[in-house]
């Protein structure tokens, strides 16, 4: 069976695009990694991407009048290399109505928390803020309502007596690098299925 063309979306260090990568080598593993698209010409991951193969693109969202033909842009980048489904990771622009509707069932994220709880930005300093006692992250679907999609799978870890935004983040993103690619697997079969029927 083909496996799903699918891009991954980063605005940085791409930490979670690496594992997603990394899982799409598996043999027998349903997506294929097509190719690295980032918003920012620096972001450190383009580097491991290429290294690793995978062709890239910068898509600057600060060349463009405004997110309607930045998603323009995008919209053709992903339809030149056929792209079939979207992997989110640390991008870090928000995608309008239009544009995700567009992806509907075909456009994922992850978030550090267990949403509904601490969408948005700072999770792991609000975290402490509020003395939780638990923590996390979330694969979810991206719709027009930020962190709000429908939940893919979620890992929980504890928040430790002394942790910092800086060591809780690390124990979170351990745990985002184990679910990101069983998400983008679940995903990617599901995909496969709807289009051999
Ligand atoms: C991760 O914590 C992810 O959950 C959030 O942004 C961060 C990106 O990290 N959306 P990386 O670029 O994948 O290393």
């Amino acid at each position: 069976m083909s496996r799903i063309r699918t891009a991954v979306l980063i605005s940085g260090r791409g930490s979670n695009m690496m594992a997603l990568v990394e899982a799409a080598r598996t043999p027998g593993f349903p997506a294929k990694i097509v190719r690295v698209i980032s918003n920012r010409p620096d972001a450190r991951g383009l580097a491991f991407a290429a290294e690793n193969g995978i062709a890239t693109a910068v898509i600057d969202h600060k060349i463009y009048s405004g997110r309607h033909t930045f998603e323009a842009a995008l919209q053709s980048a992903l339809e030149a290399d056929g792209i079939e489904l979207i992997a989110l990771a640390g991008f870090m622009r928000v995608l309008s109505p239009a544009f995700t509707a567009r992806w509907q069932g075909r456009i994922l994220n992850i978030h550090p928390s267990l949403l509904p709880a601490y969408k948005g930005l700072h999770t792991h300093e609000r975290v402490l803020a509020d003395g939780a006692t638990r923590h996390g992250c979330t694969v979810h679907y991206v719709t027009a309502e930020l962190d709000g999609g429908a939940i893919i799978l979620q890992a929980e870890v504890p928040v430790l007596a002394g942790d910092t935004a800086d060591t809780l983040a690390a124990r979170v993103l351990k745990k985002e690098h184990r679910i990101y690619p069983q998400a983008l697997e679940i995903v990617a079969r599901k995909l496969q299925a709807k289009t051999s029927t």
